[in-house]
């Protein structure tokens, strides 16, 4: 397993690139399995999650070309309605595949997805959703088995603003017979961008965005050629990175718009932020002035962006509280972040982190995604050396990360171990 190794103090400048969204990415590709034909879909990022996603449809019968950042895919030729265990447990987002399969194919058996160790991560949403379409659902042996002779549209009234439950059930209504109406549907950019798609493919979505989204069911999809969006989480984690290290850098290829609530509560830190139609130039402050946040659903400050502002916080003056409200358990980098030296009491959903003048660099263990990136963002500002394993976690959702950072001026290095 690879490892990275950061040796901190260095201020970062220049440009970086950001990649296509993984969040985009994942539920657009397997939004092909909703038309016969090729799709082609460009900036997709080179990430685990997406070959993951690349790996099931091929499984399913899907034909896939990849050329660096542009995938093409056909699914005319579906042999298979199964997601399998050992597919799904690599990445929970495979349950996407239910709806678009049982739109499709009538039915479905998809591995339980299983919890992840920021919270249980519960689908019950996604299949409620699509038994008020009308499908038919079991649990059995650890899979979910759907089926349906045809959707028809209904109301759907989602308890939480599920992203992914959201994304199944466009992908399953689009096809049913009638309007579908998801009230408190997810009103992320990615939740856009998937229905632009899909519109794109013929579908009829309209008020993506907003919490009440109307579908009207079309008898068939064509497929498109496309662009994946900007990863907003991975432009944000570089904007805490400069924010961090007292750096000046520019994002190039990112989204502004999608990341209002960062740019407000980074601004309130100290940082120096302009923004141009695609790119967002930030300067660090000299002193890091401590900020409250609270997790919520978009447009509130992402969850995503939770663990990297911790780290910020780790290093601010003051004291200042962080409220995670999406997740029950996605506090896992407090622990390596105190290793560090970070000064920070876990209560309940919240975090009250009082900043120290300095971490000290150390082996640190990644437990999942973003909180691997949070370890990074310590690594950079941590005196001495700090040395984070388990970064498999990282290339889940970060392109080449290391070597944008150290492009920045970051001494950051991957080493095969
Ligand atoms: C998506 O996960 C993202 N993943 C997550 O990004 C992100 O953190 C999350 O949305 C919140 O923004 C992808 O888009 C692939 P949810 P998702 O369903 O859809 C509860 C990353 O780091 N819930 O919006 O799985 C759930 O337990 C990842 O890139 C139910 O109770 O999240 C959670 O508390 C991590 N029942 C809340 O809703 C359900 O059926 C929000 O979860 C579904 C969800």
């Amino acid at each position: 397993m690879d490892k990275i190794i950061v040796e901190g103090g260095r201020s970062l400048k220049g440009e970086v690139k950001i990649s296509g969204a993984k969040n985009a990415a994942l539920p657009i590709l397997i939004s092909s399995l909703l038309a016969d034909g090729w799709n082609t879909y460009s900036n997709v990022p080179d990430l685990r999650d997406v070959q993951s996603v690349k790996h099931l449809l091929s499984h399913l019968g899907a034909r896939i070309e990849t050329d660096g950042n542009t995938v093409r895919i056909d699914s005319g030729g579906l042999i298979s309605h199964e997601a399998p265990y050992d597919l799904v447990r690599k990445m929970r987002a495979s349950i996407l595949v239910l709806g678009p399969l049982v739109a499709r194919l009538k039915k479905a058996r998809v591995s339980l997805p299983g919890g992840c160790s920021i919270g249980a991560r519960p689908i019950n949403l996604h299949l409620k959703g699509l038994a008020r379409l009308g499908a038919s659902i079991e649990l059995k042996h650890g899979y979910v088995e759907a089926s349906a002779d045809c959707l028809k549209g209904n109301e759907i009234y989602f308890d939480v603003a599920t992203v992914t439950g959201t994304e199944n059930l466009m992908m399953a209504a689009v096809l049913a017979k009638g309007i579908t109406v998801l009230r408190n549907a997810a009103c992320e950019p990615e939740i856009v961008a998937l229905a632009e798609v899909l519109n794109k493919m013929g579908a009829d979505i309209k008020g993506a965005g907003s919490s009440v989204m109307t579908i009207k069911g079309v008898s068939s999809l064509h497929p498109v050629s496309i662009s994946i969006i900007p990863d907003r989480i991975e432009a944000g984690t570089f904007m805490v990175a400069a924010t961090l290290t007292g750096g000046d850098i520019k994002i190039l290829d990112c989204e502004p718009d999608h990341l209002k609530s960062v740019m407000h509560k980074l601004r309130l830190t100290g940082a120096d932020i302009k923004t141009e139609t695609n790119s967002i130039r930030i300067t660090g402050p000299d002193e890091i002035k401590s900020v409250d946040i609270k997790t919520l659903t978009y447009p509130g400050f992402p969850t995503d962006m939770q663990a990297q502002f911790m780290v910020l916080m780790s290093v601010a003056r003051g004291l200042s509280i962080i409220s995670e409200t999406i997740f029950e358990n996605r506090f896992i980098h407090v622990s390596e972040l105190k290793r560090m030296g970070a000064d920070i009491t876990i209560s309940g959903n919240t975090a009250m982190i009082k900043g120290v003048p300095m971490l000290s660099g150390a082996p640190v263990m990644a437990t999942d995604l973003r909180a691997s990136a949070s370890l990074i963002l310590a690594g950079l500002v941590a005196r001495g050396k700090t040395e984070v394993n388990r970064v498999y976690h990282l290339d889940r959702g970060y392109e080449a990360i290391e070597k944008k950072l150290a492009h920045l001026g970051a001494a950051i290095k991957r080493v095969a171990s």
